[in-house]
């Protein structure tokens, strides 16, 4: 397996090298402007960037930015020789259909694409008429998210040049007052630092980030293309208030409630790992350092239980134990033993932490069910619908369940599924050196239990976000919003009702401040009601089937038109594997793609799909496999595969009647995440000596290269090319065992 997986590697790189640079556009971005405006934690920001082409004839002018994950955009708007062109989130008539073909279509409603963490990018182009001048104007909207205490607000910047006139200006206005303030981010360090101004007051603050030019080459991720980095703006606000904050107005209420000063409740939490065979290396390592970290952060009134499973269970104690030192001590050093190995059963295993759960009754504590793992379910039940059921049953809504999903192997959608069935959340970690500190951030978030069953009432409200929390923790935020009708302002009464640690507390409009806009409408609190209710509709889609999800598909699509929320779905994890022929150059013989919920097997003659227990076989040629994100087509020399924002061909070669596959990336997703050969950008390399051998510089480094003659695979008529043989490792960057895989 390891030798194929090598061959594989170079020959993945001689392609790579064959392409060279591209020539760099000579358009120049004369301003670029990021406006942000926050107010009750509600954030819009407009990016405007003001681009003239210098060349005597029509170029292609692109506009690429990157906007939070959480955020919707509300308009995009182009301005060509003083015309407005309004981008599709305006019209209104636009049937989903229509929708989502221009938005495929990348037409003037751009594309949007997950990259990174926390920020998805943004993608449009237009032909610009020689010397003329084009403005693209982007809104965005959020509502900030309270997370350990604080608010943070990214303003992504990365205009691809140096810009003349650049300028980032945020002003935050909170009535309650800000309590604190900061500037954070990798563009706020060394040679920027002093580009940034910042000053706040009461209930005001402004961030202004003005870098001069050369500032914008100097700063630690900047370069010949300029800055390309996140400002973070963080804050929270004086909350003495244990009921919070309601702003009414006629039509539409928003209340935000995070107390603090309650007493933490006990928490029960058990602890599910995946230790099978995909967790090894890096990935074991950490969850075992994060695991001791979170273990020495649980308090001694708590009780805990730790398994771990592949294809089987093991546990840590077959109960829950009080969190003593010496149950700590036990546990941190069957934490430090995990070792990974088999396949993994994740049915098996969150069912028997739910039992945990249950045989350990206590009156007064928050019981908490905490899934780690970075796979498939692979053994037991695989049927994720039937997992779904499973656990959903065996949860019954006693406690939330949260489940982490650790690097891209992951089905993520159908572990969000699961969580938001039994009142918890799923968070994606990254495989990257700071995967320990996204488990332990994650923890502490739960950490904290101040309250339980948390009931929102509001008399007079009606059309209202979701009311009912099963927990609240220290250093989050409920945020309700709704609609009043305008005659009922004056006898619309809140209320929440909540578990405290031994108590039922009931707080009221007195324990709070309530502002009133009087008799005006006042579209924010419409907008903040608005961008809720859609996010919770979407959610609600992802956990339902048949006409019920359909339903609410539409009505959050209705509602983000009317209010021109642009729609989207971030991506969703595609894999595509390989395995090589046994005759040399033979290419590929078998190569498996996998999506949320398919497999397609592809081999020169016919196509596997795998649908949860379903599978069917398909030899037909020009037949269309509509899949759940992909299309796959067959044709006589080729395969498509479509998804949402990638393109893959799939080549089928003839070489002296051994046919063979060969897989292209026709359209690459805009996530920088990807990886893989197929990912890979063309090594950039210069040569650097001729003789006695020749030596390319690749990534600044000097390495021996020998020329050679070979096929070229990726285009249907395998044409000769002339290429470098270089060790794989100096133009990849990492060593090639990364790009080998046990199993497709
Ligand atoms: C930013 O936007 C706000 C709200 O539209 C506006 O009042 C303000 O003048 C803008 N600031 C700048 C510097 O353009
Ligand atoms: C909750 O958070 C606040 C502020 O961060 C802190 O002062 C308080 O002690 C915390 N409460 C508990 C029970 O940890
Ligand atoms: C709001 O509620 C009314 C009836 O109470 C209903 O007709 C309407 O569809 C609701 N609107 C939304 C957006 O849910
Ligand atoms: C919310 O909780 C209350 C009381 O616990 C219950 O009566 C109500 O039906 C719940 N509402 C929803 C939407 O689940
Ligand atoms: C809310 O205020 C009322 C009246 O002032 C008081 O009786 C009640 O205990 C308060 N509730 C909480 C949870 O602080
Ligand atoms: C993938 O399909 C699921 C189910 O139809 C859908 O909810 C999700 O939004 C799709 N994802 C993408 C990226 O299209």
């Amino acid at each position: 397996m390891a030798r194929t997986v090598v061959q594989v590697t170079l020959f993945g790189l001689l392609l790579a090298l064959v392409t060279t640079l591209p020539n760099k556009d000579d358009w120049d971005i004369y301003s670029f402007h990021i406006n942000s405006t926050v107010s009750n934690r509600y954030a819009t920001t407009v990016i405007t960037s003001r681009v003239a082409n210098r060349m005597d004839e029509s170029k292609e002018i692109e506009f690429q930015v990157r906007i939070p994950k959480n955020a919707f955009i509300s308009k995009f708007r182009m301005f060509i020789d003083g015309v407005a062109y309004d981008g599709i989130v305006k019209a209104k008539e636009a049937a989903k259909q229509q929708y989502q073909d221009a938005v495929s279509r990348g037409q003037s409603a751009g594309i949007v694409s997950s990259v990174g963490r926390t920020l998805e990018e943004f993608k449009t182009s237009v032909n610009v008429a020689a010397h003329k001048k084009v403005t693209f104007e982007l809104t965005y909207e959020e509502l900030l998210k309270r997370r350990l205490g604080k608010y943070e607000l990214t303003i992504h910047a990365r205009p691809m040049q140096p810009v003349k006139d650049f300028k980032v200006d945020v002003n935050i206005n909170e009535k309650a007052g800000i309590n604190f303030m900061e500037v954070k981010g990798g563009l706020n360090t060394n040679a920027l630092a002093n580009a940034v101004t910042k000053t706040f007051a009461n209930t005001e603050a402004w961030v202004y980030f003005y870098p001069t030019v050369d500032q914008q080459k100097l700063c630690d991720s900047c370069g010949e293309h300029g800055m390309n980095g996140d400002l973070v703006i963080v804050y929270d606000i004086n909350r003495d208030a244990a009921f919070g904050n309601i702003k009414k107005s006629p039509g539409y209420f928003v209340h935000h409630f995070a107390p603090s000063n309650l007493p933490r409740i006990p928490k029960n939490v058990v602890f599910i790992i995946d230790q099978s065979g995909s967790m090894h290396g890096r990935k074991m390592l950490q969850t075992r350092i994060a695991l001791i970290h979170i273990l020495n952060d649980l308090a001694k009134e708590d009780f805990f239980g730790v398994i771990t499973f592949d294809s089987s269970i093991f546990h840590w104690k077959r109960e829950l134990v009080q969190a003593n030192e010496e149950n700590l001590a036990s546990a941190k050093t069957f934490a430090q033993r995990i070792q990974d190995r088999g396949s993994t059963d994740i049915n098996l295993a969150v069912l028997e932490g739910t039992r945990m759960l249950k045989a350990h009754p206590r009156e007064d504590s928050a019981s908490i069910l905490i899934l780690l793992t970075d796979g498939d379910p692979t053994s037991g039940v695989t049927n994720l619908e039937q997992i779904q059921s499973n656990v959903r049953e065996a949860i019954a809504g006693k406690f939330p369940l949260y489940c982490l999903g650790f690097g891209f192997d992951v089905n993520f959608e159908f572990l969000e599924k699961m969580s938001l069935q039994n009142n918890g959340a799923a968070r994606r970690i990254y495989e990257d050196s700071d995967a320990d500190l996204q488990l332990k951030g994650f923890y502490e978030e739960v950490a904290t239990p101040l309250l339980t069953d948390v009931t929102m009432i509001y008399e007079g409200g009606f059309n209202v976000t979701q009311t009912n929390f099963s927990q609240y923790y220290n250093g989050s935020e409920i945020v309700v919003a709704g609609q009043i009708t305008d005659n009922d302002i004056e006898t619309f009464t809140p209320q929440v009702v909540a578990i405290s640690k031994n108590t039922r507390l009931v707080f009221t409009e007195s324990n709070g401040t309530v502002e009133t806009t009087g008799m005006v409408p006042d579209s924010q609190i419409q907008r903040v009601w608005a961008y809720l209710t859609v996010k919770q509709l979407l959610e609600k889609e992802l956990q339902l089937s048949g006409p019920e999800k359909d339903n609410a598909k539409k009505e959050a699509l209705e509602l983000s038109l009317k209010y021109s929320f642009l729609l989207h779905h971030p991506n969703r994890g595609l894999s595509v594997n390989g395995e090589l022929s046994s005759v040399s150059h033979g290419g590929f013989k078998r190569i498996v793609i996998r999506t949320a919920q398919q497999n397609f097997e592809v081999d020169p003659r016919e196509i596997t799909v795998q649908d949860g227990q379903t599978v069917s076989v398909h030899a037909q040629q020009d037949e269309h496999i509509i899949g759940q994100n992909v299309t796959v087509i067959r044709r006589s020399k080729q395969i498509d595969i479509i998804g949402e924002d990638t393109r893959i061909i799939i080549l089928i070669h003839d070489k002296n009647n051994h046919l063979f596959l060969w897989p292209v990336l026709a359209q690459k997703p805009a996530d920088t995440n990807i990886k893989g050969i197929l990912a890979l950008e063309p090594a950039v390399y210069e040569e650097v000596q001729k003789t006695p051998t020749t030596k390319l510089r690749i990534h600044n480094k000097d390495t021996n290269a020998f020329s050679f003659r070979t096929e070229d695979y990726s285009f249907p008529s395998a044409p000769t090319v002339d290429c470098w043989i270089v060790p794989a490792e100096s133009a990849l960057q990492r060593p090639i065992n990364e790009f080998m895989v046990a199993q497709l």
